[in-house]
């Protein structure tokens, strides 16, 4: 038979437990149930392009954050989210991804993507492929069918064969406004005897040079997800790669954040950004908003471009240290915020 102040210490350990899970779950209650950022490139419309020319980036901005919005609130899964949002940018022929993308210097387009789940840490990513319509599916297949992370050239094109994934003529990507920036850069370039490629760009090649489009979730599980998409850089050499489709740097996701990136990518891959800014949250005890705002203000250069993310909480941030970021964020909160610039 237990004695009377045992039974007592029982009971108040017991009320103990119970208060610490029920403060815990009233933590995790407050927060939001879903979070979704998504951005469509660093390399935006000068300050001063009229008010027409911003709307049309805002619409369709909006168009992607709606479409992420309602996936969530249906229940859909970060993966499926993430992948959804960044096709139509891929599709859109406003933004450096797919339709839209960014000339090489030979005058053709060679895009990479990638997507990331951060509970499971599968990943899949394309480099250099020339005639897939949207290549962020494409990066998901690499994911889901093999047991391989990242597929380049010709053969992520010889597979995206073999799955039966949408193709198109290389000239499908082009559009004039990107025809006249490789145009304006090569002249540029020329100019200022720069001939070793973009390695070696003059500034105002960074400055209409980059773009990129991704998309940060947390579910209503809990789960995170990342993917992104891009063209590149204007003007960039054959076989350039950049940070999209390098894990870790343009995109990342694990069971505490998950990032995407848009700018430099050179500068993205040797800091490791997205990596980087989620080991300070896991191992440094630093906020979303401190680790992002450590590595693109202190690590990168000014210009560099910048990232967003979402935490396990569904804390969201857009941070960049370029003149603005076209961006969204929406959360099961009511938020639902899209900008260009500071404000
Ligand atoms: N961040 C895109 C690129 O550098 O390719």
């Amino acid at each position: 038979m237990p004695s009377p102040s045992r039974v007592v210490l029982f009971a108040l350990s017991l009320l103990l437990a119970l208060t610490v899970a029920a403060c815990r779950s009233v933590t995790h209650d407050d927060g939001p149930t879903w979070a979704i950022a998504i951005h469509g490139g660093a390399g935006t419309l000068d300050r001063a392009a009229p008010s027409s020319a911003q709307a049309e980036y805002r619409a369709s901005l909006s168009k992607a954050l709606e479409l992420g919005r309602e996936r969530l609130r249906r229940g859909d899964s970060a993966l499926d989210v993430v992948e959804a949002v960044v096709r139509v940018f891929e599709d859109d022929p406003l933004f450096n991804a797919g339709k839209g993308a960014v000339f090489n210097e030979q005058g053709a387009h060679e895009l990479d993507a990638s997507i990331m789940e951060g509970h499971t840490l599968a990943c899949g990513a394309v480099a250099g492929v020339r005639t897939v319509k949207n290549p962020i599916s494409l990066a998901r297949l690499v994911m889901e069918k093999t047991r391989h992370v990242l597929l380049m050239g010709d053969g992520a094109e010889q597979f995206a064969t073999l799955t039966g994934v949408e193709r198109v003529e290389n000239s499908y990507f082009d559009t004039e406004y990107r025809r006249k920036v490789l145009e304006e850069v090569l002249r540029e370039r020329q100019l200022k005897g720069a001939a070793l490629g973009a390695a070696q760009a003059a500034p105002s090649d960074v400055r209409h040079g980059y773009g990129t489009v991704g998309c940060v979730v947390r579910d209503q599980k809990g789960n995170l997800a990342a993917a992104t998409s891009t063209g590149g850089l204007t003007g960039k050499r054959w076989g350039r790669v950049g940070d999209t489709p390098v894990i870790g740097a343009g995109n990342y996701a694990d069971a505490f954040v998950a990032v995407s990136g848009t700018g430099t990518g050179e500068q993205f891959i040797r800091h490791t950004v997205a990596r980087s800014i989620g080991a300070r949250v896991q191992f440094g005890g630093q906020t979303l908003q401190q680790a992002a705002d450590a590595v693109v203000h202190g690590s990168l250069q000014p210009d560099d471009g910048g990232i967003i993310a979402v935490d396990r909480h569904g804390n969201l941030v857009a941070t960049y240290n370029s003149t603005g970021m076209y961006r969204g964020l929406a959360d099961s909160s009511g938020l639902f915020d899209v900008r260009i610039f500071d404000n």
